[in-house]
């Protein structure tokens, strides 16, 4: 049972006429608007010189203007941030929660603008919207539960003396949280709204790629009630800033969800930073891999295989990167797949009959026609998506198919709508489940069977975060789906799970003999 209270926003259904008319309405009288990005010092916007930022569904799509923090900037931020410190520390769980509350209510009145905003910057479609916005609300106010459980009331623990010791939590100091590109709001909202609970100051670094969103929430934030020297927002270059901000030794701790590769340097810099060590908390990437039995059921199977693999244009750290299909089911399945991917629709994620979005950026694009060529000359391609059917306005790269002998074929994880298939006989589950483990990264796992004893059989062996038995293996949903990795792919705690706080803040125990 779970030990947290839960109500997850409600979100809305564009199956519904009446839903969808009125999103999009609202998202189309919103196709014009210009935004600003600036880091926000103290509240401040610290002007610079302006560039572009275009859409990557359409490059000649301008969505507005970002000014990237110099040195100044990130110094003004730290300072103020720990002047703030003791006082934002000091104004107890409750209020905290309060606050954090409110937070989430400016999210769900502004609803249909952060969504028109995350499928223009970031190419998600108006589903992923949705679904990213609810998850940013849950995390408010599950976060907020967890303020008042936690931090507001200490916990008593009498020694055999009748000695009385109180167990309390607090803040431990100027948090930075850096956020990724491919859930610019959820993800976003998700480490500062946990951070400040917590009681600690906060700098939010996000992707240099999605500036906007974060730009645009933390003024809801500030509006909301966190005091403007409290939440600190620098916009820029992660590696340009990162050498300034983590080299600072009064940095009290490091949340990061992003690459493996990132996590590695951001972990290397703590450790040579002067000053006190401090927590590194890492969501990373996955090898992700589904199981499929003889006793799959053939349309959920493809069913969700196509979402695991390919909602979000494959862009979810939770992502399916390699379907293992057990022989007897697999020649049937492959061509189910391929019939279900010529289905997706590309085209503008602001549009309602979109599937897939394009991918974030030339970069991304190029890894993945990298990775495609590398396919060709070293596995078996068993499709390819029409390719005058991609639209060629933006970064758009159309769902492929690959068959691979074994996972170790793949050297890292491809960020994109690529599916893997390796094939494997009953008697060789075992291996099945070795070379996941293998692979050192542990995020999502999917199982498709219909007998029990084989699902817990290959959660009991898989070192995996998050094993899903019979649906797809992404979208996890705030208090019911904790969610985050092992090994490579993290450092826990599970995001919108019950110990996500409390690793945000510090331990004090008061052994009273007054
Ligand atoms: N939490 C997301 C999902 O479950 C990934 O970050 O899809």
């Amino acid at each position: 049972q779970s030990e947290m209270p839960r109500a997850n926003a409600p979100g809305f259904n564009l199956e519904h006429i009446e839903h969808s008319n009125w999103l999009l309405e609202k998202t189309n009288a919103l196709v014009e608007k210009q935004y600003q990005s600036y880091s926000l010092i103290n509240g401040q916007a610290h002007t610079g010189t302006a560039k572009p930022l275009h859409s990557p569904a359409n490059t000649q799509l301008i969505l507005g203007e970002v000014v990237d923090a110099d040195e100044q900037a990130i110094e003004s931020a730290v300072t103020s941030a720990c002047l703030a410190q003791a006082t934002w520390n000091n104004l107890g769980g409750e209020r905290r929660a309060l606050i954090l509350e409110k937070i989430g209510e400016l999210l769900e009145v502004n609803y249909a603008e952060l969504i028109s905003l995350i499928s223009r910057e970031a190419g998600r479609t108006l589903n992923d919207g949705i679904s990213e916005v609810r998850e940013a609300i849950d995390f408010c106010h599950y976060y907020a539960a967890s303020s008042r459980q936690h931090f507001v009331v200490p916990t008593t623990l009498t020694g055999p003396t009748g000695e009385v010791n109180e167990l309390s939590l607090h803040g431990r100091g100027v948090f930075v949280c850096i956020s990724p590109w491919n859930f610019p709001l959820a993800i976003f909202v998700g480490q500062v709204a946990a951070a400040l609970v917590a009681g600690n100051c906060v700098i939010a670094k996000p992707a240099e790629q999605t500036p906007l969103v974060a730009a645009f929430t933390v003024n809801l934030m500030h509006q909301a009630g966190v005091p403007k020297e409290v939440l600190q927002l620098l916009i820029g270059d992660g590696a340009a800033i990162g050498k300034y901000l983590l080299s600072d030794p009064r940095i009290a701790g490091v949340a990061f969800t992003g690459s493996t590769e990132t996590a590695r340097i951001i972990n290397l810099q703590l450790a040579q930073k002067p000053g006190p060590i401090v927590p590194f908390i890492a969501e990373t990437g996955g090898m992700n891999a589904m199981i499929a039995c003889s006793s799959a059921l053939p349309e959920q199977l493809v069913d969700d295989v196509v979402t695991s693999a390919f909602l979000s244009a494959g862009q979810r750290c939770s992502a399916l990167r390699v379907l293992f299909l057990q022989n007897d089911i697999a020649d049937r399945t492959i061509e189910l797949l391929k019939g279900a991917c010529d289905e997706l629709r590309l085209g503008n994620p602001w549009e309602l009959n979109t599937d897939m979005g394009p991918v974030i950026d030339a970069d991304a694009l190029s890894l993945l026609t990298n990775h495609m060529e590398k396919m060709h000359a070293e596995a078996k391609v068993l499709y390819e998506y029409d390719s005058a059917k991609v639209p060629k306005d933006g970064y758009f790269f159309g769902p492929q198919i690959v068959e691979l002998k074994n996972l170790a074929q793949l050297e890292r994880e491809v960020f994109g709508p690529v599916l893997h298939i390796v094939r494997y006989k009953t008697s060789e589950l075992e291996q099945v489940v070795n070379q996941i483990n293998a692979s050192g990264y542990g995020l999502t796992l999917g199982v498709h069977t219909r007998v029990e004893s084989m699902a817990k059989k290959i959660f009991r062996l898989a070192r995996v975060g998050n094993t899903y038995v019979n649906r797809n293996m992404v979208g996890a949903v705030v208090g019911v789906n904790p969610f985050g990795g092992q090994g490579l792919s993290g450092t826990g705690p599970k995001a919108g799970g019950p110990l996500y706080v409390r690793r945000f803040a510090t331990e004090r125990t008061y052994t009273n003999n007054v």
